[in-house]
C-alpha cells in the first residue's frame, strides 16, 4: 500500500515554505510515497478537513516562489502562544477531532513546517500519537536548536536592500533615517541587516537604548562631516526602563503585535537632534517574495531530511541546521520554548562596535 505523509504549514509565513514542500514532495514521490496538503494551519485537520493532493506536476515553480500555497495560520484554534508569548493550551476536543480526521486520511506521517508556536502544538500531537516531524521555520530565526531557520536569509536580504536604499536618499538630504525591521524578541534581522547594509546605529530587544547614546553618536557623524546617518531599530527594541511598544495591546487568541518604535524614536531624535528624520516600517515585505539562494538550499536540505526521518520512524524530532553545517535532528521537546538571541557580549555586536556602530547604550565619554 502506498504510504501518504500530511503536510502543514503553521504560524506566519516566509520565503521558502513552498520551497520545503517541493522537497518533500519530490523526494517522497521517487520513493513511492504520495503526499497530502493541509490548509490553513493545523485547524485544516478539523471537520470538514481541508486537503489537497500534492503531486509532482504540482511542485514546478514551487522552488522559487514566496508564501505557502497550503495556507497557514497564526491565530485561531491551534494558536499554541498568546501574548508576549505565553504558552495557550489547545483544547483536547479539537486534538482529538484532529487526530481521528488524520486517521481518516490514512496518513502515516505529518510534517510540520513552522516556527516556536506550531512545533509546540507538533510536540502536543506528538504525545497524543501522531507521527510527526518538524521543520524549522522563521524570518525571526529564534530557534535555539538550529543553527539557522529558513526564511531568516531573506527577510536580512530585504532589510539590506531597504538599507541601500535609504542610504542614497538619506545622504542627498541629510537625514536621519530609521527602519524599523521585524524579530520579535530577538535582533538577528536588526544586527546582520545593520552590519551589511552599513547603519550607524542598532537597535535589538537584547540591549536597551538610551537617546542621549543615539544623539551622541549622529552628533559625533556630524562633527566628522557626515550629515547623515542610518538607524536599524528591530520591533522589539525597548528604550531603557520601558516595555515594548506594540500594536495591539490585547493579542486575545494570538500573540500581541509589535511594531510602532520606529516612528517612536523618529520624533525625539528629530526633537532631540534638530536634523530632519524620516521612518519606513519595512513590515510584511521581509517575509513576502522569493527566496535567496541560501533559503532556497536550507529549504531543500530541510525538506529532503525530514521526509527522510518519516521513512526511518524519526517522530517527534525536528530536523535542525548543526553546527557541522550538516542536517540533523533533534527532539521537538529539546527545539520549543528555547528562542535564541542575540548575545550582546558576543562576535556579531563586537564586531559592528569595532567599527564604531553604536547600539544605543554607549555611556558619555
Ligand atoms: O514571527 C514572524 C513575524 O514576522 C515577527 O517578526 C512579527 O512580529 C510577526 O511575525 C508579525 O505577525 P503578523 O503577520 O501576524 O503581523
Amino acid at each position: 500500500m502506498t504510504k501518504k505523509i500530511g503536510i502543514v504549514t503553521g504560524g506566519g509565513d516566509c520565503p521558502g515554505l513552498n520551497a520545503v514542500i517541493r522537497a518533500i514532495v519530490k523526494a517522497g514521490a521517487l520513493n513511492g510515497w504520495k503526499c497530502l496538503g493541509i490548509h490553513g494551519g493545523f485547524d485544516g485537520l478539523l471537520t470538514p478537513t481541508r486537503t489537497m493532493p500534492l503531486a509532482l506536476k504540482d511542485m514546478d515553480g514551487l522552488l522559487i516562489r514566496g508564501g505557502t500555497i497550503l495556507g497557514t495560520a497564526n491565530r485561531g484554534q491551534f494558536a499554541a502562544k498568546t501574548g508576549h508569548g505565553e504558552l495557550r493550551q489547545v483544547p483536547q476536543k479539537t486534538l482529538d477531532q484532529a487526530k481521528i480526521n488524520f486517521d481518516t486520511l490514512g496518513l502515516s506521517g505529518l510534517i510540520a513546517i513552522g516556527g516556536d508556536g506550531t512545533l509546540t502544538i507538533a510536540q502536543k500531537m506528538f504525545e497524543m500519537g501522531f507521527p510527526v516531524v518538524g521543520v524549522p521555520k522563521t524570518i525571526d530565526n529564534d530557534l535555539d536548536a538550529t543553527q539557522m531557520t529558513f526564511g531568516f536569509d531573506t527577510a536580512v536580504a530585504c532589510a539590506v536592500d531597504a538599507l541601500d536604499r535609504l542610504y542614497s536618499t538619506a545622504q542627498s538630504h541629510s537625514r536621519v533615517m530609521v527602519l524599523e525591521v521585524m524579530g520579535r524578541y530577538a535582533g538577528w534581522i536588526a544586527t546582520y541587516a545593520g552590519l551589511a547594509g552599513g547603519a550607524d546605529i542598532i537597535l535589538i530587544p537584547e540591549i536597551t537604548f538610551h537617546y542621549d547614546s543615539i544623539v551622541r553618536k549622529i552628533q559625533a557623524r556630524q562633527a566628522e562631516g557626515k550629515d547623515f546617518t542610518i538607524v536599524i531599530i528591530a520591533e522589539g527594541a525597548t528604550l531603557e526602563g520601558q516595555n515594548f511598544v506594540t500594536l495591539n495591546e490585547n493579542g486575545g487568541d494570538r500573540e500581541i503585535r509589535l511594531g510602532g518604535i520606529g516612528h517612536m524614536i523618529t520624533m525625539e531624535i528629530e526633537k532631540r537632534t534638530k536634523k530632519e528624520t524620516r521612518c519606513v516600517v519595512l513590515g510584511h515585505l521581509q517575509r513576502g517574495g522569493q527566496p535567496t539562494q541560501w533559503d532556497r538550499q536550507l529549504c531543500t536540505r530541510f525538506g529532503v531530511h525530514a521526509f527522510q526521518m518519516i521513512t526511518k520512524g524519526q517522530f517527534g524530532m525536528m530536523v535542525a541546521l548543526k553546527e557541522t553545517g550538516m542536517m540533523g535532528e533533534v527532539t521537538l521537546k529539546d527545539a520549543i520554548n528555547k528562542i535564541r538571541r542575540v548575545d550582546p557580549g558576543g562576535e556579531l555586536v563586537m564586531t559592528a562596535r569595532a567599527l564604531g556602530i553604536s547600539f544605543g547604550d554607549e555611556p558619555a565619554p
